[in-house]
């Protein structure tokens, strides 16, 4: 497998972070010094589930460093309906693209599909698995407003299914963060995302309720119940809506909360919420493009 290829957090050091983060803000600075850098490359876009921002940003960054895409376009018009492989159609279009960017529904797409091709690969998020491209500019953001040192995080909705938790609570992993958990028992993290937390001798507390832990968090990421991941729509109703971020909730909060959310949301953060000075969840979706650009750009270097 190619060491390029971006499949997981638990691939990225410390240092890995730190320069993905620091030529974002470079980027960030002065995005139109980056506008010609890579004229003419193409990024082949593989989306088997859908996708706003991921996919929208992907598309903005490599047209803002001068490329394109070539998109293999909804499952349901390609030959994926004729039975083609997953393996067969990365092979087809890695000799039309200079990297590629798969989302798939299953766990564990992305590491087999780096078996296979030999240009870069951005893991978009594999079913329940991994969504580092997410935790990257998750990242970016939680720099920007709280640092990622001394860092008290609370992680809170899906955390079973929820790919996203995974791959901040690994790449979290590297900084002086303290990780606290906050789900209904049916949706608590995975145990061999537990055991490979407690074996990088990370900080970790789990609780059912937010009210306790809330005054002491500098960040607060919440999540969606991920419907689509549940094998039982009942297991799914039981769990719905047990979880809301609103005025209320927030009255205990700390004044410097910051409060996170990959999106897209359903209701557990509630509009209200949008105008305070705690949401920056749109600006994170926002950070997706310097983030993105600036793995696009050392990715790209020598394709
Ligand atoms: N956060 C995220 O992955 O959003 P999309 O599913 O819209 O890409």
């Amino acid at each position: 497998m190619r060491h390029d290829h971006l499949i997981d957090t638990k691939q990225l050091t410390r240092q890995d972070i730190e320069n993905v983060l620091d030529h974002a803000a470079e980027i960030d600075a002065d995005p139109s010094a980056f506008a010609d850098r890579h004229a003419g490359k193409l990024l082949g876009l593989m989306f088997y589930e859908p996708s706003t921002r991921t996919k929208m940003s992907f598309e903005t960054s490599i047209k803002r460093l001068g490329g394109d895409i070539v998109d293999m376009g909804p499952v349901e018009s390609s030959s994926v309906k004729k039975g083609e492989s997953l393996a067969d159609t990365a092979r087809v279009i890695e000799g039309y693209a200079d990297a590629l960017v798969l989302r798939h529904p299953s766990q564990g797409a992305a590491k087999m599909v780096g078996e296979f091709v030999d240009v870069p690969l951005l893991n978009a998020g594999d079913g329940a698995g991994h969504h580092p491209t997410q935790t990257l500019l998750d990242l970016y953001t939680i720099r920007e407003n709280a640092g990622l040192d001394d860092l008290t995080i609370g992680i809170m909705g899906d955390l079973k299914y929820g790919r996203t938790v995974h791959s901040l609570a690994y790449a979290l992993t590297n900084f002086d963060a303290h990780q606290h958990f906050i789900s209904p028992g049916s949706l608590k993290l995975p145990r061999s995302v537990r055991y490979d937390l407690h074996e990088a001798g990370a900080s970790v507390r789990e609780h059912t309720d937010i009210e306790a832990i809330l005054p002491n968090l500098d960040v607060l990421y919440v999540t969606r119940i991920q419907r689509e991941r549940f094998p039982d729509e009942n297991e799914y109703r039981a769990v719905a809506g047990d979880y809301q971020i609103d005025f209320e909730t927030l009255e205990a909060a700390p004044d410097d909360l910051t409060i996170m959310h990959p999106l897209p949301r359903v209701d557990e953060i509630a509009p209200e919420v949008d105008e305070t000075e705690h949401a920056k969840y749109f600006e994170q979706a926002h950070n997706g493009i310097p983030v993105r650009m600036a793995l696009l750009d050392s990715m790209l270097e020598d394709q």
